[in-house]
């Protein structure tokens, strides 16, 4: 049986008849071994109570923000921190909501935002509200915010209704749960990895500039997988809309020229993986002031060539022992690709296709081709995180062999 000694959870109970199940929940958790801290909302305390709750998990439940004992024992902030993991179940539309938006207006939701600690949610609710497109938008938020999610499973509803909505079973969070908590192999503790992502802006006058659709989300998933493999991960990070990753320093540039000075200035570094959509080109002379119609017709631009940021590092003295291009293509990718390998001295080259259609600039999903001296390697249709994952692994194999050989 899988132990959970020595770990806390501090469990967070929503306003749902499915309240009921976390006294299984409390058990199954207890019975591995884990401490277990109780928040209830308002809402679950119409459901189950704090004494049941108290019983099973043999410690005080919380319920109030403003009880200032609570406070004077283990403030909110440290309630949150002071657990290896929050798990929120049920999981309610309210909570979840609240939880996308940052709003802090109770006990339950402010532990949620104080946190730094992993978040796993166990949804419950009507069907009609989990296919709500708000619930929708929320969960793909807590989603990209690094929220795990376990469930719904469909099934008849407290309501009379069928479909999903229910909350997981209690074995099943656990096994959730224990799955979280299980320790990580960290092959690249002490090593240090700078990725770039996004795309870059490069200005025509104050108010204009030449960009790309390039979202940054691929780039930010490989920063993740890196810091959870143990990496000190230096992300160094184009224009983008997408929330900082949990253990990943972020540097924001703007131009190609900024975002290649950022990475000089990071080297040396084991590993460099340039995810970024940089402009190839800037404009020869950016207006400092507004650029007006003048009537007779629209500006020239001359454009000229910005530095290769992956060429540059490739070939520097502080060269990084791996460096992986990324390449976006519409057409012959990997043969493309390819060129790009060589052209680039790098070791090696993800390409994707990037065509109108595919949906990879922006999208959740890639599909992507390992080009290297060996040969191609296709993967199959994947989610970002599992390509950032997948090739965070690879990297971190191909890293130990070559450090072996050095000894
Ligand atoms: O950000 P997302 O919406 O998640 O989309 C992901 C992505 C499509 C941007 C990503 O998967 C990707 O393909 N990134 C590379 C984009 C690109 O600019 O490809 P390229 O073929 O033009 O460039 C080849 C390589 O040279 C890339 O590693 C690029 O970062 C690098 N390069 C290019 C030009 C330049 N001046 N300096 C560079 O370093």
């Amino acid at each position: 049986m899988t132990t959970l000694a020595g770990k806390s959870v501090l469990l967070i109970i929503g306003g749902g008849i499915a309240a009921y199940k976390t006294h299984e929940l409390v058990r199954l958790m207890k019975t591995r071994g884990a401490a277990v801290r109780i928040i209830l909302s308002k809402a679950a305390e119409q459901f189950v109570t704090p004494l049941s709750l108290a019983s099973l998990s043999g410690e005080k439940v919380y319920t109030s923000l403003f009880s200032l004992t609570d406070e004077v024992e283990m403030g909110h902030i440290q309630l949150s921190r002071a657990a290896d993991l929050l798990v929120v179940a049920p999981a309610t539309a309210d909570l979840m909501a609240k939880m996308a938006h940052g709003l802090a207006d109770d006990l339950a939701s402010t532990a949620l935002l104080a946190t730094d600690k992993r978040v796993l949610v166990a949804p419950a609710m009507n069907v009609r509200m989990w296919r709500h497109p708000a619930t929708i938008r929320n969960v793909e938020t807590l989603k990209l915010d690094g929220v795990a999610v376990v469930g719904p499973n469909d099934g008849e509803m407290a309501c009379g209704e069928f479909g999903p909505g229910r909350m997981a079973e209690p074995n099943e969070i656990l096994a959730a749960i224990i799955d979280m908590l299980k320790p990580r192999a960290q092959p690249l503790a002490g090593k240090k990895v700078v990725i770039t992502a996004g795309p870059t802006r490069e200005p025509i006058d104050p108010v204009r500039f030449i960009s790309n659709h390039s979202s940054g989300k691929q780039g930010y998933a490989i920063a993740r997988a890196a810091a959870d493999l143990g990496a000190e991960a230096i992300l160094v990070s184009g224009p983008v809309s997408l929330p900082l990753p949990p253990g990943v320093q972020v540097m924001p540039v703007e131009t190609a020229q900024e975002m290649l000075e950022m990475c000089e200035g990071e080297m040396p570094a084991d590993i460099a993986i340039f995810t970024a959509a940089v402009a190839d080109w800037r404009v020869a002379a950016e207006s400092h002031e507004k650029l007006k119609k003048t009537g007779s017709g629209p500006p020239s631009l001359t454009l000229i060539e910005n530095p290769d940021i992956l060429a540059t590092i490739s070939r520097s003295a502080k060269r990084p022992r791996i460096v992986v291009g990324f390449a976006a293509e519409t057409e012959r990718v990997t043969e493309h690709a390819a060129q790009k390998l060589k052209n680039k001295g790098c070791d090696l080259i993800v390409a994707n296709d990037v065509s109108r259609d595919s949906g990879v600039f922006g999208g959740d999903r890639n599909t992507v081709h390992l080009v290297s001296a060996a040969g191609v390697e296709d993967w199959p249709p994947l989610s970002k995180d599992d390509v950032a994952q997948k090739l965070m692994e690879r990297l971190a194999q191909m890293l130990v062999p070559q450090q072996k050989a050095a000894e």
